[in-house]
């Protein structure tokens, strides 16, 4: 899989092919159980809609036993899209990430696993992994739709529309609750977190988790403005702006409150922050510093070993920012914290990262016990791995 991997361009949809690739591994090698689409009722009359104009959708697994009345809720990932053109290419080249034409069912791992083994504190809850299908992180709202594209940008419209088929279905009467999101679909959870808590007012204990969503401004690092400019556009096409908070948006261009070091403090919910230091999506796909030497730089960040000391530099550069980034948010949410040294991105639903013999660990806990640890307040929680000033590869799927 990780040859397959690098042979692609440094593109995001790597990310999600990758998914993929794994959940179809573990179908066939393990023989999974596979959870069914779950179409939203009314979808089109609601305007929850994916790009291509599908019904939107989630993958819903019923919980049991001491879990029955307990929630867990994932807004997967798969990048944006900034203009009409990448959002049309979209629907053309990726049904995975804008549509739910064709779906099938699948398998759940990692934090939606049912294995007790694997996912000890959540393996009978109810699961659900709602459809990224929007390209806006779960959060763009525009009423018309162009009839010459039938490009939809509903994000915000998907979002609300299944939580509120989940109230029905339960959720109106969680004791507890975790609104979680993965790459894109964790800047979802981070926008959405307060308005998730407001929605499950009698539920107990209500925590957000950010995984891989910790996307940097990294204004002194190369091509910031290049980052800048591709939120901003996201933000714009999707007609996102009137969902940020005013927190955010009273003091500063909208196009920078996609940035979670300008959300983070405002979130009241407990949040969890998930990430590498070394973000390999971030380091390869948004970094971009060598605008005339693309494919060294590819080269560099499919191979580390290969990397020039001056490549290398910007990757501990990268590192450095990450890390001072996180500390300038202070003792506000985020409540808890596992930071990594692997040059990974994804850590929630692959086993193999979330708890297993090689998954990353950091003061000797997986990422599954230092989650659950902080869910449940059994410890306070705030892991940063300062050692190593390279790459880690952690030998993970
Ligand atoms: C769905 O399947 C049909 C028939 O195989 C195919 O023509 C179409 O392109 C598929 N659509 C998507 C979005 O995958
Ligand atoms: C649960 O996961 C463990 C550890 O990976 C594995 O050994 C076991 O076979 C799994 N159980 C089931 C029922 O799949
Ligand atoms: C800068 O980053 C943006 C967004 O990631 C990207 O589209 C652009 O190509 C980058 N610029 C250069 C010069 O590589
Ligand atoms: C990238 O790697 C390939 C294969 O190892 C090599 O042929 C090519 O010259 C490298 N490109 C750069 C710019 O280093
Ligand atoms: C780390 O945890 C593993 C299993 O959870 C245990 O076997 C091992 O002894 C622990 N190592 C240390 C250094 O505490």
């Amino acid at each position: 899989m990780e040859k397959y991997i690098q042979t692609m361009a440094g593109h995001w949809l790597q990310l999600l092919i990758s998914a993929l690739i794994v959940l179809n591994t573990q179908v066939h090698c393990h023989g999974k159980a596979m959870v069914d689409f779950t179409f939203l009722q009314n979808a089109e009359a609601k305007g929850a809609v994916c790009l291509d104009g599908s019904p939107a959708g989630y993958r819903y697994s019923k919980g049991s036993g001491d879990g029955a009345n307990n929630w867990l809720v994932l807004l997967p990932g798969g990048g944006w899209c900034d203009t009409t053109a990448e959002c049309l290419n979209r629907v053309k080249t990726s049904p995975g990430t804008s549509s739910t034409k064709n779906i099938t069912a699948s398998s759940f791992g990692g934090i939606l696993s049912p294995n007790q083994t694997v996912n000890p504190d959540f393996y009978n809850w109810n699961r659900v992994s709602i459809r990224y299908c929007d390209g806006s992180s779960f959060i763009g709202d525009v009423e018309e739709v162009d009839p010459e594209t039938n490009l939809h940008y509903r994000g915000s419209r998907i979002f609300s529309a299944v939580i509120d088929e989940l109230l029905a279905k339960g959720l109106n009467n969680a004791q507890n609750a975790i609104l979680a999101g993965d790459s894109a679909g964790a800047l979802g959870a981070i926008l959405h977190c307060d308005r998730f808590r407001a929605l499950v007012p009698n539920t107990k204990r209500v925590k957000c988790i950010s995984d891989s969503g910790f996307f940097i401004r990294a204004k002194d690092l190369p091509n910031a403005s290049g980052r800048e400019q591709y939120f901003a556009r996201t933000i714009a096409l999707h007609g996102v702006a009137k969902f940020l908070p005013t927190s955010c948006t009273s003091r500063m261009d909208p196009g920078l409150c996609f940035f979670p070091e300008y959300l983070v403090g405002n979130v009241q919910t407990p949040l969890f922050l998930l990430n590498s230091a070394f973000d390999k999506y971030q380091i390869s796909v948004t970094l971009k510093p060598y605008p005339a030497d693309k494919p060294g730089w590819q080269n560099c960040t499919s191979h580390t070993e290969t990397c020039t000391p001056a490549q290398l530099q910007i990757i501990k550069e990268f590192r450095n920012t990450f890390l001072e980034t996180l500390k300038e948010i202070g003792d506000r949410p985020p409540t808890g914290l596992f930071i990594s040294s692997c040059y990974i991105h994804d850590h929630l639903f692959f086993d193999s990262r979330w708890n297993s013999d090689g998954s990353p660990r950091l003061d000797n806990k997986t990422i599954a016990q230092a989650i659950g640890d902080w869910y449940f307040e059994r410890s306070v929680v705030k892991l940063i791995d300062t050692q190593p000033n390279c790459p880690v590869d952690c030998h993970v799927l």
